[in-house]
């Protein structure tokens, strides 16, 4: 739906004022109306980068969901001011691996003699603590545009993995890319004693998954893809990694939000794709390439945006810059320093990646 033209002119009018002093960052599932306003649009790992990137900005308004701009605030100078356009924008996944739960899961390892040969490896989605006790514990963050080389890198630091909070990705890059198979990998299950998990299960896995996923990549299934496939004779299906393996499996080609714009970029006229991942992404890029003749459908219609994604609306932002251009500080997202100094050693362990 087109934006209230009051609310864009307020926009405009409060980032004009601001200037260099703020910057706008969009991550790819944002609102049309807002991505308007991005300075930068990106993945998980490019806007990370790109935060870090500037330095001269005071304000950094980060318009995607709350593990991203702690990061981004991990990731810059202790000045630079790091602002969520609504605090309530989390992520459901992240929140699936809590701090507590995450120490008690290494008491588990610990008591099954395996923890000194096993690397964290945190996915992006996930909270400061988490990305805290990954750095302590000598290993990476990774997200889904360099999970592969965080495996490889992690495997030559230790014999296992124990992968946090994402199963489907972990399973995705072991299998997919790392040649593994699905029985190198258990599930760890936080709401069951000892993970759900023997010792001696423990002892003979390579990839210990977290048990946790994302509630909008989880429900497109493999029916989606045989229907599409049905439906669209000819149709490339491309998929984010976090969806099920079964569903990576049977799709053409698998992707970060950032390989997926890429891929289509790339795509030759009258080709047809049908796209696993937020609605707001894949309606944007319909409507971009239906000019070049490429035919883009969303994987499984039944499948909703995501909620937290969608909580950064214009009135949001509007209110965010608003307040920053009046010398209000709204929103800030800041995390504690002894967190921040073992978060910061994990992120930069993934950034110097090969
Ligand atoms: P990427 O932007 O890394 O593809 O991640 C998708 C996602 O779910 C972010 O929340
Ligand atoms: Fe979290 Fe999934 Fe939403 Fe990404 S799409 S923010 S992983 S719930």
């Amino acid at each position: 739906s087109p934006s209230d033209p009051d609310l864009v002119a307020r926009a405009r009018a409060a980032k004009e004022k601001l200037g260099d002093k703020v910057f706008v960052l969009g991550h790819h599932y944002q609102r049309d109306e807002v991505i308007q306003f991005a300075d930068v649009t990106g993945d998980s790992f490019k806007l990370a980068r790109d935060a870090a990137a500037r330095p001269e900005a005071e304000y950094i308004v980060f318009c995607g969901v709350h593990f991203m701009a702690e990061s981004a605030d991990i990731l810059t100078s202790d000045d630079q001011k790091v602002v969520l356009p609504d605090l309530a924008a989390g992520c459901s996944m992240a929140d699936m691996a809590t701090a507590e739960q995450v120490a008690e899961c290494w008491d588990v390892l610990t008591e099954a003699g395996i923890a000194e040969q096993v690397v964290p490896v945190s996915y992006m989605n996930s909270s400061a603590d988490i990305k805290a006790f990954t750095g302590k514990h000598g290993g990476t963050i990774c997200t889904s545009s360099n999970a592969e080389r965080a495996l490889n890198w992690a495997f030559e630091q230790g014999e296992k993995v124990l992968f946090l909070p994402d199963q489907h990705l972990g399973r995705n890059t072991a299998v997919r890319d790392l040649g593994m198979s699905l029985e190198d990998c258990v599930v760890y299950n936080p709401h069951r004693p000892n993970g759900g998990l023997t010792a001696q299960e423990l002892r003979a896995a390579k990839m210990i998954l977290w048990r946790g996923h994302c509630s909008v990549h989880g429900r497109f299934s493999l029916d989606s893809v045989n229907d599409v496939r049905e439906r669209i004779p000819g149709v490339n299906v491309l998929v984010h990694p976090e969806c099920k393996h079964e569903v990576v499996a049977a799709a053409d080609y698998v992707g970060s939000t950032e390989y997926i714009i890429k891929a289509l970029e790339a795509a030759p006229a009258g080709s047809k794709w049908a796209i696993g991942t937020e609605l707001n992404l894949v309606r944007r890029l319909a409507n971009r390439f239906a000019a070049e003749d490429k035919e883009i459908v969303f994987l499984d219609k039944t499948v909703c945006f995501c909620s937290t994604m969608n909580r950064i609306d214009l009135p949001h932002l509007v209110w965010a810059l608003e307040s920053l251009a009046e010398g209000t500080l709204v929103n800030r997202i800041e995390v504690d320093k002894e967190t921040e100094a073992f978060a910061k050693l994990a992120l930069e362990r993934m950034l110097a990646l090969p």
